[in-house]
């Protein structure tokens, strides 16, 4: 533009990328031709959004599916968004006490966030149309969902994943032999047989390499260890522990404690129904009480481990 005076601040712009194109050995003026003709960014692009919205694809007619559907798709963004900040933590060199609570206040954000949105499944859906079209799904489960999985790899050592039958008096460390006795690996059995159903063979089928891989990696990196390792005595101890406790309890009380609550509104509750038609032992299977997972063992009291879930229990109503 002839007359017009260049803004010194631009010059200085510009400077500044030809010596950072300079240093690739790339052509600055070839990029900004580029730039020229590529066009705005636009919101529906940046986010996929046409994408986004197209996949949701019911199996049925009946209009709550979407419902269904669509609440699990949300969930399965926030499991990603809680994986995406354990593994900054898992894989972070140079650990920090800012770091970690930082990204663990999100993921327990996210995790508070699921709980209380749980009422989309428990009260947004007609029990009629669920039960139809459910039959529609087998035998597709939410037990299926990897990344919950991959959540509690994350968070603890193998060990705190094993049935809790046998999580005294397992003698080994060896993550293929611990892997054998996850304690997800007894539910979503046929409640009449005691076998596993085919919605458990599928998912171990597809995903148990991949689950090796992340445990042996994750080792001696998990979010457990990395406490034991660096904040068990840091002077923000008491914070760092309140935050884990929080962690655990909605991971693995009250978040189990409302799914649980939309599995007794929607499913036969009583076991000879549940046997009859060809059911799993999600009652047995379920209850946080029972199977007494604990990502953080030593920061609780054996009282308090010894009662796990029963308090919240007790207050469901609905179930
Ligand atoms: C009406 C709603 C729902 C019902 C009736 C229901 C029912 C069940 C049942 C019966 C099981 C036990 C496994 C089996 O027997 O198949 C299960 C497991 C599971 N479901 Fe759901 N579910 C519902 C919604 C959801 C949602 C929205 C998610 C989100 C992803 C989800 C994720 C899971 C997970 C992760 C497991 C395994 C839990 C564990 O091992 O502790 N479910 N569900």
């Amino acid at each position: 533009m002839e007359g017009s005076k260049v803004d010194p601040e631009l010059v200085e712009q510009l400077r500044k990328l030809q010596a950072k194109y300079d240093a690739m050995g790339q052509d600055l003026s070839s990029y900004l031709d580029g730039l020229l003709y590529s066009d705005y960014l636009t919101y529906w692009d940046y986010i996929h959004l046409d994408t986004l919205l197209s996949l949701q694809n019911p199996k049925t007619q009946f209009p709550d599916e979407k419902v269904f559907i669509m609440y699990h798709q949300i969930t399965e963004l926030y499991f990603q968004l809680m994986l995406h900040e354990l593994k900054q933590i898992t894989e972070k060199e140079n650990l920090d006490e800012k770091f970690f609570m930082d990204r663990l206040d999100r993921i327990v954000r996210y995790f508070r966030h699921l709980e209380n949105s749980f009422d989309i499944m428990v009260k947004g859906m007609e029990r009629e149309q669920f039960l139809k079209f459910r039959m529609a799904l087998l035998p597709a489960s939410g037990f299926q969902s990897a990344q919950y999985r991959l959540i509690e790899i994350h968070a603890t050592d193998m060990i705190n994943l094993v049935n809790i039958n046998e999580r005294a008096t397992v003698q080994t460390d060896d993550i293929g032999r611990l892997l054998e006795k996850l304690y997800w690996r007894s539910g979503a059995t046929e409640l009449a047989s005691g076998k596993k159903t085919l919605t458990l063979q599928q998912f171990e089928q597809k995903y148990m390499p991949g689950f090796y891989e992340a445990g042996t990696k994750l080792k001696d990196r998990n979010l457990r260890q990395l406490f034991i390792k660096h904040f068990a005595s840091s002077p923000r101890r008491d914070e760092i522990v309140s935050k884990l406790r929080e962690l655990d309890t909605l991971s693995n009380v009250l978040w189990p404690l409302a799914h649980l609550r939309s599995a007794g509104h929607y499913l036969h509750k009583d076991p000879e129904d549940i046997k009859a038609t060809g059911g799993t032992n999600w009652q047995k299977y379920l209850p946080p009480r029972f199977r007494r997972i604990i990502f953080f063992p030593e920061l609780w009291s054996e009282k308090e481990k010894e009662e796990w879930g029963k308090a919240a229990f007790v207050h469901e109503t609905d179930y």
